[in-house]
């Protein structure tokens, strides 16, 4: 019994290595020149973002709650983004707008805030 949850706990933990391995390619799974991805991204960082998020590397953000999108990936993991950028949930405070953007335009929002970040 002992022996068997040993295992079942190893073979978990093996899981989740593989699955946080995996997550670390910062390079979308499909063809676009990562130019266009930087291109589009940047543009919806200052388009949409810009008005309340700091979004260049020592700027200061417009609303002060708002963290700069440079020190995202201190507060969480960008690619934990992805389903509720798709889904139009991303929100958990009444400030921030709610969207749902198709997926070319979250792999070009992630891919530059990816590059943005700080660390
Ligand atoms: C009208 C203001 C406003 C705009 C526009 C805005 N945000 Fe925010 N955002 C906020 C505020 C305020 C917070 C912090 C709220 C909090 O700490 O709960 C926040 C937090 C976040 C967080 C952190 C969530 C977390 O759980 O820590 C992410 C990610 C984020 N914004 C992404 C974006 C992106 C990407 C854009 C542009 C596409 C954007 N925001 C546009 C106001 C805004």
């Amino acid at each position: 019994m002992i022996k068997q949850s040993y295992w079942g706990i190893s073979a978990l933990i093996s899981t989740l290595l593989i699955a946080a391995c995996a997550e670390q390619t910062s390079e979308p799974d499909f063809e676009t020149p990562v130019e266009e991805l930087m291109g589009q991204g940047e543009a919806m960082v200052e388009n949409l973002c810009v008005e309340c998020h700091a979004i260049g590397a020592d700027d200061a953000s417009a609303h002060p709650a708002a963290p700069p999108l440079r020190d995202l990936s201190k507060r969480l993991t960008l690619e934990d983004l992805r389903a509720p950028l798709l889904e139009g949930i991303v929100t958990r405070h009444p400030d921030m707008p709610e969207w749902a953007f198709e997926p070319h335009h979250v792999d070009a929002l992630l891919y530059y805030l990816e590059q943005l970040q700080s660390e």
